[in-house]
């Protein structure tokens, strides 16, 4: 592969969730080994990338609008290359191509291998490209899932928000098809990695001083892979992940709730390395909006659930999503969301007002008619209610002490653009194993390991408090380089440790 000279410059922004997120960590990285590097704006960038979600409206329209300034870019340097990439990319591969012609490459999630090989044939002449898989319904299932291809190559830890921290994938796609989400459309059929890959992953981002590792999947506790009779379930590669040396924490997203087995829990409960928190959506408080959502359970049923998560993980931080808004909803199926987030005090919740998606079958069957004032007041209404349950649930840590992984900055001292160099104090934020964030003072050298904090207050959506003595890890980061690790400084690659929602995301 010929290395091009000059470097090339590359930005790209990321919409949407931690899958989105990854995805990213990995183009940017196979295009570095080309020869390219990230830039902090697009106004110098030799090509502009965006990472797209389709999941709502929302997250579709801040790309339309991204694409419209561009054109004005591409029009000043037409050798710039636009690239719309992901979830927006599979769904809207025609509209993309008439509405804004100025795109170069349109790469759905299944087939981003691609974009190295795209963006060189483009450099060298080539005319536009879609790459995309095929529709859930234009083929067979094998064929439609081969066009999905998982996209796993090697990683590249200084394109990272942090080196220390890594999503690994442990399958694609989705086959619960609630009937609001467009994800199973755009992300294809669930396909499990084998567990040997994962695990071989992991250990190599160990190698590389990584010491917390997120497993993600749509479902992730769907996760299943069966090879010479033996079948491997999140559980089994939660026990093989927590017996590699020099992982500190594991954690898992998103979780189905008819999936949260006895092992499972059993495997939390167990293992020490596994974060005691559990992201669980309910979605909504009513059996019948539940059933009108599709979703494959009851409330009796997730409140089962609940319970044995309780009883067996008492320290257990559980978080949820929740849809307002959705086709139908009366005022009185809307209180009984209300009433479950009082019931059940969720550490945090994420809450979206209902955005309807073609190719859904709510989209297709059931009229949006709560009207968007309505959506908008419910969203106040169960957020104040989550404000509570987060801000009660923060109250007993005052006067504990917890054991934090310190993972930068504060937002506070983000937005400031502090660089008090690795001796100086700033306001440092890290997480608890219940995925609590932490916010403290202390110096930059910490950033990376993991210490004790001593809780002195409590906001609803943070802690803070004062560092105890001593360090509670024997081991600092091989190679923390805090100069190197920060990949948001271009585009806005998400954080990692982004701050749970408030607002809707
Ligand atoms: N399993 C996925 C879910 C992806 S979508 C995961 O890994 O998180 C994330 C959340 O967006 C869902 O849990 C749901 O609460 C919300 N959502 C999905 N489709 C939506 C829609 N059409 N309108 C509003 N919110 C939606
Ligand atoms: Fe979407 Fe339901 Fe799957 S929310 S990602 S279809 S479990």
């Amino acid at each position: 592969m010929t290395t091009p000279s000059p470097t090339r410059r590359l930005w790209i922004e990321t919409v949407g969730c931690q899958m989105n997120v990854l995805d990213s960590e990995l183009v940017v990285a196979a295009l570095r080994r080309q020869g390219w590097e990230l830039t902090g704006s697009p106004a110098d960038a030799d090509a502009v990338f965006y990472n797209t979600c389709s999941v709502r409206q929302h997250a579709e329209d801040k790309v339309w609008s991204a694409l419209g300034r561009v054109r004005l870019e591409k029009q000043a340097r037409p050798g710039m290359i636009v690239g719309v990439l992901g979830c927006m990319a599979q769904k809207d591969q025609e509209l993309v191509r008439t509405r804004a012609p100025w795109v170069d490459l349109v790469v759905g999630p299944g087939q981003l291998h691609r974009v190295p090989g795209i963006v060189e044939e483009i450099l060298a002449g080539g005319p536009p490209r879609i790459e995309v898989s095929l529709d859930r319904t234009a083929g067979s299932r094998d064929a439609v899932t081969r066009s999905f291809e998982s996209y796993d190559p090697d990683r590249d830890p200084s394109m990272r928000p942090t080196p220390f921290q890594a999503f690994v994938r442990t399958q694609t796609g989705c086959d619960k098809f609630c009937a609001f989400c467009v994800v199973p459309r755009v992300r294809g059929p669930e396909q499990a990695r084998p567990p040997a890959a994962i695990l071989a992953e992991a250990r190599k981002l160990v190698a590389e001083g990584c010491r917390e590792i997120t497993l993600i999947g749509q479902t992730v506790n769907s996760y299943k892979w069966t090879d010479g009779g033996r079948t491997t379930r999140l559980a089994d590669l939660l026990h093989d992940l927590d017996a590699i040396d020099g992982i500190d924490r594991i954690k898992f997203v998103t979780n189905y709730p008819r999936d949260m087995t006895p092992e499972l829990i059993g495997a939390v409960r167990d293992l020490p390395k596994v974060s005691q928190y559990l992201h669980v959506p309910a979605q909504h408080g009513s059996d019948a909006v539940l059933s009108r959502m599709k979703r494959g359970y009851t409330i009796g049923e997730y409140l089962e659930m609940h319970a044995r998560i309780s009883e067996e993980l008492p320290r257990a931080a559980v978080t949820s999503d929740f849809i307002v808004g959705f086709c139908g909803e009366t005022d009185a199926e809307f209180q009984t969301t209300v009433d479950l987030v009082d019931r059940l005090q969720f550490k945090n919740s994420f809450i979206f007002k209902y955005s309807p998606r073609p190719g859904t079958k709510a989209f297709d069957r059931q009229p949006d008619d709560v009207p968007e004032e309505v959506k908008k007041e419910r969203h106040r209404v169960l957020l104040d209610a989550q404000t509570r349950a987060s801000f009660a649930g923060n109250l007993p840590f005052i006067g504990t002490r917890q054991r934090v992984l310190v993972e930068g900055l504060s937002a506070r001292d983000e937005k400031r653009a502090v660089d008090p160099g690795p001796d100086g104090i700033a306001q440092l934020t890290g997480r608890t194993t219940c995925d609590r964030i932490v916010v403290f003072e202390a110096p930059m050298r910490l950033v990376g390991r993991l210490i004790d904090v001593d809780i002195t207050a409590a906001a609803a959506w943070s802690l803070s408090g004062s560092v105890a003595d001593g360090l509670a890890d024997a081991v600092p980061l091989p190679h923390f380089d805090l100069g190197s690790g920060n990949a948001t400084g271009a585009g806005e690659l998400h954080q990692i440790a982004a701050p749970p929602a408030r607002q809707e995301r």
